[in-house]
């Protein structure tokens, strides 16, 4: 198997990316995150935060399939990251691959993130990242249909 490519987002990754984020098991480890499934609605959201050059966002290709993502995004006046990984391709290092190359390209600090407190393999990749726990919080988890314990975390 070939080394992994990071490479910018192009509108023509989207109907992979949200077949990728269609699973259900994936979806409930994130928490936070939409299980609407709804095809067209995930095309024109993401058509549109494509043109927010706010913005930077990666794919991961391998092989030249494309296997996941990820991204650094404003959240009122903060940037915060996020990534996902095509599940059978967990446990080989490339969401942290993959928000290195994201961080690379964002030169503000710091830079913020959260986890479920039970994602333990999201927060593996921010603290090997670099991040910090900063707090930790309540919320409504949409993919699990409860509130729960959300872990904040920083990088300076
Ligand atoms: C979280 C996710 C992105 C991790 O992707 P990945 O490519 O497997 O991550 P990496 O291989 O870069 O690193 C995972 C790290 O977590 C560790 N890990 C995995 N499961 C773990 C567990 N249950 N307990 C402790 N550590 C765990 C791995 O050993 C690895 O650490 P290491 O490199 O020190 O061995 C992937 O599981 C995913 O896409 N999940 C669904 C979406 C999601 O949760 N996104 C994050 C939202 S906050």
């Amino acid at each position: 198997m070939s080394e992994p490519v990071f490479r910018e987002m192009r509108e023509s990754d989207l109907p992979v990316l949200f077949e990728i984020q269609c699973d259900a098991e994936a979806q409930k480890m994130a928490a936070f995150t939409s299980t609407a499934n709804d095809r067209e609605a995930y095309l024109d959201k993401h058509r549109r935060l494509l043109a927010d050059d706010r913005l930077v966002r990666v794919v991961v290709e391998l092989d030249g399939e494309i296997v996941g993502s990820a991204a650094a995004f404003p959240l009122g006046e903060e940037l915060n990251v996020t990534y996902w990984i095509k599940r059978e391709f967990w446990g080989r290092g490339l969401a942290g691959a993959a928000l290195a190359a994201v961080l690379e390209q964002v030169t503000v600090r710091p830079v913020f993130a959260s986890a479920a407190s039970d994602n333990e393999a999201s927060m593996r990749v921010l603290e090997k990242g670099g991040f910090k726990r900063v707090g930790r919080e309540r919320a409504f988890a949409e993919a699990r249909g409860q509130e729960i314990e959300e872990v904040m975390f920083r990088l300076e």
